[in-house]
């Protein structure tokens, strides 16, 4: 009785764990096995994920410094719904206004799509990875302090 009560109760998990993916993100719509060399802006560039929404969607296990990164690691890209995949890879010379207008969007918009970006646009860095897309991404509003 209590070992086919476990039986189940185990099938039950297993069946989470499959829903959710092996990021354990609900709702993930790209997974990603982080390779060996890889850093997070490596990633975001290569992948077509910003590196807010890189940060953003893995803060449960990614830290700040993005130095806790290992390989074999399952991480989430995008989760459905919120997931910008037009990206524009800063390059020496880079500033809001151009990579805007490369991108054919205001730059009200780059800096929706990019919170972490501050107003005047003066903290990003090369290889910084940002979102272009022509829409407003519906960021879930962090609850995180
Ligand atoms: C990233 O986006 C570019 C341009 O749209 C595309 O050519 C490339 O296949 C994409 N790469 C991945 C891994 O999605
Ligand atoms: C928005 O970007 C998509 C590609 O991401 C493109 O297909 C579409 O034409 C763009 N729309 C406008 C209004 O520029």
């Amino acid at each position: 009785m209590l070992t086919s009560l476990t039986a189940i109760l185990s099938v039950f998990a297993a069946a989470s764990v499959a829903a959710q993916g092996g990021s354990g993100i609900a709702n993930c719509a790209r997974e990603y096995v982080v390779q060996p060399g890889d850093f997070c802006d490596k990633i975001s560039a290569a992948q077509n994920v910003s590196t807010f929404q890189l940060a953003e969607v893995n803060k449960a296990t990614i830290d700040p410094l993005c130095d806790n990164l290992f390989p074999g690691e399952t991480i989430c890209l995008g989760v459905t719904g919120q997931d910008c995949q037009d990206i524009h890879v800063v390059a020496s010379g880079d500033f809001c206004a151009s990579i805007a207008a490369a991108a054919n969007i205001d730059i009200s918009l780059l800096l929706t799509n990019n919170p972490n970006v501050n107003s005047d646009c003066s903290n990003i860095g090369l290889g910084e990875v940002l979102c272009t897309a022509n829409v407003t991404i519906p960021y879930t509003p962090s609850t995180a302090a």
